[in-house]
């Protein structure tokens, strides 16, 4: 079995001491940055763009994965790799032409995902999954950290895993909202592979260990 992954979420990190908190992601176990990209439009609150990106890029030893809550997310994949992404995911809710701009993230270099909001029907990726590096399905609404985790999500993974599996590919399956060691073995055991968890780490006492006890946790 390959390791479970954790990417902590950059959004509940501390703005005023970003580099610190690379820093310490860094040199934790945590395998990836996720970094929370929202217009205002897609969802209902505004984030960071490319030059925070830029700027976590250039102390970042571990890979940019780069969630886009945006609507026509077509229109700056060229511009998210310029800063730093190294895997860009997309909402399945916010392009038309989804094959399309999954090539567009593959053309210059990145690994592609789809995301999927709370509702939407797994069964939709049936023909787009062979062209996913990964999939992100959301256990919240997006466009806040701290919300309550949804239960419903475990039969999704258990889903998406089945489809996964049944055509032999080796697609991960990520997890993001409201994700912490209440729920972090129950969604690696439903199938997960990747548990982004942002408040839960972030406000804890002790980063670098609460990171280095859900890894433990998902990868026993
Ligand atoms: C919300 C974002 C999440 C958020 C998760 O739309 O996609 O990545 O940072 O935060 P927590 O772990 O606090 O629910
Ligand atoms: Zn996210």
């Amino acid at each position: 079995m390959s390791s479970k992954l954790i990417a902590p979420s950059i959004l509940a990190a501390d703005f005023a001491n970003l580099q610190r908190d690379i820093e310490m992601v860094n040199n934790s176990d945590a395998d990836w940055f996720h970094i929370d990209v929202m217009d205002g439009h897609f969802v209902p609150n505004i984030s960071y763009g490319m030059p925070v990106i830029k700027a976590i890029k250039k102390h970042a030893t571990k890979p940019l994965d780069v969630h886009l809550m945006i609507e026509k997310p077509e229109r700056y994949i060229e511009e998210f790799k310029k800063v730093g992404a190294d895997i860009i995911t997309v909402h399945y809710e916010s392009t038309i032409h989804l094959h399309r701009t999954l090539s567009q993230i593959e053309n210059v270099g990145c690994k592609a995902g789809v995301v999927l909001n709370l509702t939407t029907p797994v069964s939709v990726l049936e023909d787009i999954l062979p062209k996913c590096y990964m999939v992100l399905l959301m256990s919240i609404n997006p466009g806040f950290g701290g919300q309550k985790f949804e239960h419903m999500t475990y039969d999704r993974i258990k889903k998406l895993r089945k489809m996964i599996d049944s055509k032999n590919l080796d697609t991960l399956i990520e997890i993001d909202g409201g994700v912490s060691d209440k729920n972090a073995k129950q969604l690696v055991d439903a199938g997960a592979d990747v548990l982004v968890a942002g408040s839960y780490i972030f406000k804890s006492n002790n980063q670098h260990q609460t990171i280095k006890d859900l890894k433990t946790l998902i990868n026993h």
